[in-house]
């Protein structure tokens, strides 16, 4: 099938472009490289052999936008192209609902005008807020999120239900837990621009000496050890349950034309644990310190599987040492490219 990736270039995305040229598809990237670089599509096509087609092109842009769905018939969006720090969204409000909602909008009209029915949204856990049970299942009440970054999800979610009530188009959206990990290959991993916000690049760029030193935010919740427990999934894994998503769609499988799943191992992490996973599994030593929370977090969560795990017949098998000794060796891959 023919499936559009918006947002390609990005960590999630250019996992499962690989991951859907892998089981067959053709692959079509648009990115406005905000928060990207135009190489990976390079890494894409030297990890699968094959050559996708990538343009540059922000999805608030229509009339580019429109041009692309025009040139390329296509079967299926999974629309990822988004802003994502969480606390520049506080302080940027506007760019946020601008950025994300508008090329959210946009898709959809187009996916009407060009009557490509199926669409995957990156979705987020962000939207279970505080969660009132554990582990949390997609029945549980969406909350309203602490920030601009995560009422943006919860939007667009509400966007895409009442879209898909009213025309062909049906969506999955996946509520992502916390994703990290590289590909095995080390061709492709998450490369943030500027200071890392997200606990796992931030661990491996102070064990190769980028940042000096790693804060954990918050040593005195009521969690296994104090620390903020989270549900760290390996990237792989989801770009897998994206392809299956799809397929599921493509397939007429589909139980609801708006369906919600939850993406995650269903293990509860904390950041102690994962800082003394990565030394044990990497062999680095960690100069961290024990620091103030950061607000906004959320004490814990992790995710119910279930659901995912019975209707998509999709489960997460990587495990925590492959989500930090592939994150460590795409940090070394990169500074070797950097040398
Ligand atoms: C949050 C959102 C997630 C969103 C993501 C985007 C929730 C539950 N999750 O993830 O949906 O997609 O932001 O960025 O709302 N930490 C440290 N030191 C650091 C960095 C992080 O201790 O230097 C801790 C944080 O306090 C947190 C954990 O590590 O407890 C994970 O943080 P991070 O990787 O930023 O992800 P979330 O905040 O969980």
């Amino acid at each position: 099938m023919r499936i559009l990736v918006t947002g390609g270039t990005g960590f999630i995305g250019s996992h499962t472009a690989v991951a859907l040229i892998e089981n067959g598809h053709d692959v079509f990237i648009v990115d406005n490289l905000n928060n990207s670089r135009a190489e990976v599509v390079q890494s894409i096509n030297k990890i699968t052999g094959k050559a996708v087609i990538f343009s540059t092109i922000d999805c608030c842009d229509f009339t580019a936008l429109d041009a692309f769905f025009m040139q390329h018939k296509l079967d299926a969006v999974i629309h990822f192209a988004a802003l994502k720090a969480v606390g520049e969204s506080v302080q940027k409000p506007l760019a946020y609902y601008k950025n994300n909602l508008l090329s959210l909008l946009n898709i959809l009209e187009l996916c009407q005008k060009h009557q490509v029915n199926n669409v995957v949204f990156s979705s987020s856990c962000t939207v279970y807020g505080e969660p009132d049970y554990l582990p949390i299942d997609e029945q549980a009440r969406v909350k309203q999120p602490e920030s601009p970054y995560g009422n943006t999800k919860k939007i667009a979610e509400e966007i895409l239900r009442d879209t898909t009530a009213a025309t062909q188009i049906k969506a999955i959206s996946l509520r992502y837990f916390n994703p990290v990990g590289a590909h095995a290959s080390a061709l492709i991993g998450e490369y943030p621009m500027g200071r890392p916000n997200n606990l796992m690049p931030v661990i491996t760029q102070t064990a190769i000496g980028k940042l000096n030193q790693l804060q954990v935010f918050g040593t005195d919740y009521e969690t296994v050890d104090g620390s903020n427990v989270r549900d760290y999934i390996h990237v792989v894994d989801l770009a897998q349950a994206h392809v299956v998503a799809i397929e599921r769609m493509l397939q007429g499988k589909s139980k609801a034309a708006y369906e919600v799943f939850n993406l995650g191992t269903g293990n509860g992490i904390s950041v102690l644990e994962m800082i003394h996973a990565f030394e044990k599994y990497t062999g680095q030593k960690l100069n961290y310190i024990l620091t103030h929370r950061r607000p906004g977090d959320v004490v814990q969560v992790w995710a119910n599987t279930n659901y995912a795990n019975d209707e998509l017949g999709w489960k997460a098998t990587r495990t925590l040492e492959d989500m930090v000794t592939d994150a460590w060796r795409w940090e070394l891959a990169l500074k070797q490219n950097s040398n």
